[in-house]
């Protein structure tokens, strides 16, 4: 893996500094509400219609989903005054110059459309915000990130971690551990479509032409974490148990970080949609330790002196979580497009690249092969 971008967050852009601004396209002017487009009239764009609805800085213009009844249902549900059978019509109707302009188009759809749907967003001049995964390929990726630096448009991954008070508690504690030695970041839970999948159906989350699989829709936030707090591996080995449609079910990534500044550090991501979990992550340096308890919204978190020990220790660093749960996300991403910025320093869009190459690299070695990947061959 290459090391040459590393995805740190830097304490500038913790700070809220200014970013690299917007080139062209439209941006939100200070005062007014960020207006998005929705891609997508499913579970995550419920979520971020309620956020959307709790944040005075943001408002949807439109939503356009695969049936247009559900397009027309979601935009009566959230008083969305658009609704469109296609993003393509979406896209010809909300330019600058138009009655109902909109400034980012968010991408709720399934993985495998995030890399052609943020592109054409991008190419008609509008802001991306694309949910989890960033892409499919490592190509994908790539393409997504040279096009917005071309049309110098707004583009951010919709992983929400990074924007988690219980993040900013762990990014403060880091150095307090010393040199980190190991990190096992477990992201598990039932999947409530399992039991569609064995009844005979193929759910988007289990399809692999669709880039389903437990690595994809949860790996996805073990290796983001650590990304964001450590940067990209040197190298990467993947185990995993996969199903009779060609995606896994659970399986561990390692990371394994051989150079650099993390030298000497390993990182386990165990990832499931098959079990439920109990157990917390954790990042131990040689006598301290960080415990939390969720490595995608990190609420509970203690950090443990000479753990084992007589002289043990805890220092509680928790955090309380409120509101709707894409909040946080969203209160940064109408700062920052109020802003004129291109995207988040805390979560760059090279971290986002980085993590696609960790999957496609971990999907290779367990044997999950997309359609898509031929595209790359
Ligand atoms: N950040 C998070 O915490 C989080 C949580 C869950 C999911 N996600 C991510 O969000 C994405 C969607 O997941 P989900 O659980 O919301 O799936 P979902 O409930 O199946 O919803 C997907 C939506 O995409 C729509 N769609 C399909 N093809 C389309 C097209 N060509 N153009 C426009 N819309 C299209 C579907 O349309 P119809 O309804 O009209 O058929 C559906 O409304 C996935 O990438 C997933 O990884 C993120």
């Amino acid at each position: 893996m290459s090391t040459a971008s590393t995805g740190h967050p830097s304490p500038a852009a913790a700070s809220g500094a200014p970013l690299p601004r917007t080139r062209s396209g439209p941006s939100a002017s200070a005062g007014r509400r960020v207006r998005f487009g929705v891609v997508g009239a499913g579970f995550i764009a419920t979520w971020f219609a309620r956020a959307v609805a709790a944040e005075p800085a943001a408002e949807i213009v439109a939503v356009a989903s695969a049936r247009p009844e559900r397009a027309a249902a979601f935009a009566a549900e959230h008083g969305v005054p658009h609704a469109h059978p296609t993003l393509e019509a979406m896209l010809a109707e909300h330019g600058p110059d138009r009655a109902a302009p909109i400034d980012v188009i968010y991408i709720g759809s399934p993985n495998s459309l995030h890399a052609a749907q943020a592109i054409a967003a991008l190419e008609a001049g509008y802001g991306v915000l694309v949910e989890k995964p960033f892409a499919l390929t490592p190509a994908q990726a790539r393409a997504m990130a040279a096009t917005a630096e071309r049309t110098g448009g707004f583009l951010m991954e919709a992983w929400q971690t990074a924007f988690e008070p219980g993040a900013a508690a762990i990014r403060a504690a880091l150095p307090r551990l010393g040199e980190p030695r190991r990190a096992t970041f477990v992201r598990e839970q039932f999947s409530s479509r399992m039991s569609a999948y064995r009844a005979g159906d193929l759910p988007p989350a289990f399809d692999p032409a669709l880039g389903g699989g437990s690595l994809m829709d949860l790996g996805i936030y073990p290796v983001s974490l650590a990304i964001h707090l450590f940067g990209p591996p040197d190298r990467v080995t993947a185990t995993a148990q996969l199903l009779d449609s060609g995606v896994d079910s659970h399986g561990t990534v390692t990371l394994s970080y051989d150079t650099g500044e993390r030298v000497g550090l390993e990182v386990a991501c165990l990832h499931s949609k098959t079990s439920a979990n109990a157990l917390g992550s954790q990042i131990s340096g040689e006598s301290r330790a960080i415990l939390l308890d969720h490595c995608q919204w990190p609420e509970h978190i203690s950090l443990i002196t000479a753990p084992g020990s007589p002289e043990e220790s805890r220092e509680d660093l928790s955090v309380t979580r409120s509101g709707e749960v894409m909040g946080p996300l969203l209160a940064e991403v109408c700062r920052l497009v109020s802003a004129g910025a291109r995207g988040s320093e805390l979560h760059p869009v090279s971290a986002s690249v980085a993590a696609i190459e960790v999957l496609s690299e971990a999907r290779a070695q367990i044997g999950v092969h997309f359609p898509d990947d031929d595209a790359d061959a």
